[in-house]
């Protein structure tokens, strides 16, 4: 079952949006596999934003992911990777709808609250850097009948 990598940013702790992170999605019906708090370190942070290594807002944008706690979980359910990105919003918060995390709470880019996985193949990669395998919870959820056909 796919699963994506979900993770408040610590102007989102700081602002006491992470049960409403959490709500969105288990609303949504997908279920939670992996939750913890954590201040992560520069060099997780580096190899977390990788791709993003030479651009210009780099250094500052490790500086303030670490500057404080994070939320780090894992959902699992069908199409999560996408639809998690969906129920973000943009990167730019000033062009998401609202109805989307960072369309209802955001203003400024560096400042945008929740972070997910961009694809499949991204979510394995960070889901394996941020968590544990014994982190990790298969569990059956007792309402799935009402929420998959
Ligand atoms: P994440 O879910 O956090 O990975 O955001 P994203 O996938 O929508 O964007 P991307 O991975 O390209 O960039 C990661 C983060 O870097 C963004 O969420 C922004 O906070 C920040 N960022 C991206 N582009 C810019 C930029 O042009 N300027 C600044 N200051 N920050 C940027
Ligand atoms: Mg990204």
């Amino acid at each position: 079952n796919e699963r994506t990598y979900i993770m408040v940013k610590p102007d989102g702790v700081d602002r006491g949006l992470v049960g409403d992170i959490i709500s969105r999605f288990e609303k949504r019906g997908y279920k939670l596999v992996a939750l913890k708090l954590k201040l992560a370190s520069e060099e997780l942070l580096r190899e977390h934003y990788a791709d993003l290594a030479g651009k210009p807002f780099f250094n500052g944008l490790v500086a303030f992911i670490g500057s404080g706690p994070v939320a780090c979980m894992v959902w699992e359910g069908k199409d999560v990777v996408k639809t998690g990105r969906r129920m973000l919003g943009e990167t730019d918060p000033l062009k998401s709808l609202p109805g989307s995390i960072r369309g209802d709470y955001a203003i400024d880019l560096g400042r945008n609250v929740c972070h997910g996985s961009d694809s499949v193949e991204s979510a394995n990669k960070e889901i394996k850097l941020w968590f544990n395998e014994d982190e990790l919870v298969n569990w059956n959820a007792s309402l799935y009948k009402s929420i998959y056909e």
